[in-house]
């Protein structure tokens, strides 16, 4: 029996997806913790495609439970869409369970979300768009509707009827946009509730049944640890916490009950939206890491956006593994670099304005933004690694590469990914059972 939480380790789109499929195999519940609709999630089984923002990707095995726990927030229209593409894939859901105080994504959600990142003009976060920032603000502000009134229409229509004109104030006078009707709006979310209601229960009680029948749960973030509200590179962040320790208030159990947390990264480095990036690169070695035209292609997979590209930034995977309590790595899409001469990591910043040197993410986004990265260049491969199966298929320079990693982070790498598909993955120790990596002195 084992609990474990999945976290990616760097700015999302880490193949966190891959990974969670991976070990949904021996979970018996799969629990999402934060985010919403922003998050994209890609998983290809038998030469299928299934794109999945909210519901978790564990939902593709037979007879496993998955729930979207209390931390999220549910763009209920989305989510109706997702079951029924699962539906018409004649994929069961009898399986999912979305928890009564996860926050539900409004109209007005989206479109102050998307009014107010254009109003930012050159300070813009480069959102997703998807009402995400909005509605964990006004869960904030205690003005929410949550997914126990959206099934319950007196108290939806009570709420809708309370906060629609508020909203309509900011929508009107502070955007120039047209108001909502909160009519329509009750009518269309009574609707979704509707559709919703057999899928909706007390998850954090079900989770905690689950834990004392003594069942393996996986606990999946979406997003990733650097786009964490408090521990990310603030403001460009999203409004949930992907770390660790949001899986459990995300989910609503304790602390006690984690077994242990496996980080997962991409063998180099990306990000969608705005920020800082110290390890970022243009040009032809850009087009080599995006990858362009294949199946791993670096791409948004909510938004179609091309992903920002960069070598590998160990500082902040340091960060990570310190912020999560990280086990041990799950590191993926090493095939990218297959073809490359040599190979960038970067082991430290120094302060472009006073040369001060880094060993740890800087907090002062002042400071993070004016960082240069110090790299170490390693000798590529250039040999496929997409058919390798166990670590010592892989060639010298690639263990070189992975072992670097693991010296610098201090933590083993667990399982390596080699394509996207389900099979194209290298398990080099039991990620679940392996052993537990033992904080050394000094
Ligand atoms: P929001 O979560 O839509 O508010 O966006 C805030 C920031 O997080 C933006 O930089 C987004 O591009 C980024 N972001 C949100 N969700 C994801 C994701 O699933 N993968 C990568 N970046 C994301």
């Amino acid at each position: 029996m084992a609990n474990v939480i999945v976290v990616g380790a760097q700015w999302g789109d880490e193949g966190k997806a891959k990974i969670t499929d991976l070990l949904s195999k021996s979970a018996d519940y799969i629990v999402r913790y934060q985010g919403g609709s922003n998050a994209g999630h890609t998983v290809v089984v038998d030469g299928e495609t299934y794109k999945f923002h909210l519901i978790p990707s564990g939902i593709l095995y037979e007879n496993k439970i998955c729930v979207i726990g209390p931390g999220t927030v549910i763009d209920p229209k989305i989510l109706i869409q997702e079951i029924e593409d699962l539906k018409t894939r004649n994929i069961a859901v009898k399986g999912l369970k979305v928890s009564t105080a996860a926050h539900v994504t409004m109209p007005y959600h989206l479109a102050i979300d998307q009014a107010e990142d254009r109003g930012r003009g050159n300070k813009k976060i480069g959102t997703t768009g998807r009402g995400i920032g909005p509605t964990y603000a006004d869960k904030a502000d205690r003005c929410g509707i949550r997914m126990s009134d959206l099934i319950e229409a007196k108290e939806l229509e009570e709420k809708v009827n309370w906060l629609v004109p508020r909203k309509n104030v900011i929508l009107e006078r502070l955007y120039s946009l047209p108001p909502e009707d909160p009519k329509k709006v009750f009518e269309e979310y009574r609707e979704y509730g509707e559709k919703l209601k057999s899928f909706v229960a007390d998850t954090s009680a079900l989770i905690f049944d689950a834990i004392k029948n003594k069942k393996n749960i996986l606990f999946e973030g979406a997003q990733g640890t650097l786009l964490d509200l408090d521990h990310g590179t603030y403001p460009y962040v999203t409004s949930s916490n992907p770390v660790a320790g949001g899986a459990c208030i995300g989910a609503g159990i304790g602390p006690t009950s984690i077994d242990r947390v496996i980080g997962v990264s991409k063998a180099f480095t990306t990000r969608v939206g705005e920020g800082p990036f110290p390890t970022e690169v243009f040009g032809r070695e850009a087009d080599e890491l995006r990858a362009t035209g294949t199946a791993w292609a670096e791409f948004g997979t909510t938004t179609g956006r091309p992903r920002r590209v960069g070598w590998l930034d160990l500082v902040l995977l340091r960060y990570a593994v310190r912020v999560n309590g990280l086990d041990c790595l799950a590191l993926t899409k090493i095939d990218v670099l297959d073809n490359l001469d040599e190979i960038n990591i970067c082991v430290a910043y120094e302060d472009s304005l006073t040369g001060a040197k880094y060993y740890d993410l800087p907090l002062a986004s002042g400071i993070f933004k004016r960082v240069k990265p110090i790299y170490e260049t390693l000798k590529g491969w250039k040999t496929s690694t997409n058919k390798c199966r166990a670590s010592n298929e892989l060639a010298p320079n690639a263990q070189k590469y992975m072992d670097r990693i693991q010296e610098i982070l201090e933590i083993p790498i667990a399982i390596v990914s080699v394509g996207h598909k389900r099979h194209h993955t290298i398990i080099i120790e039991d990620p679940i059972h392996g052993p537990k990596r033992v904080l050394q002195k000094g």
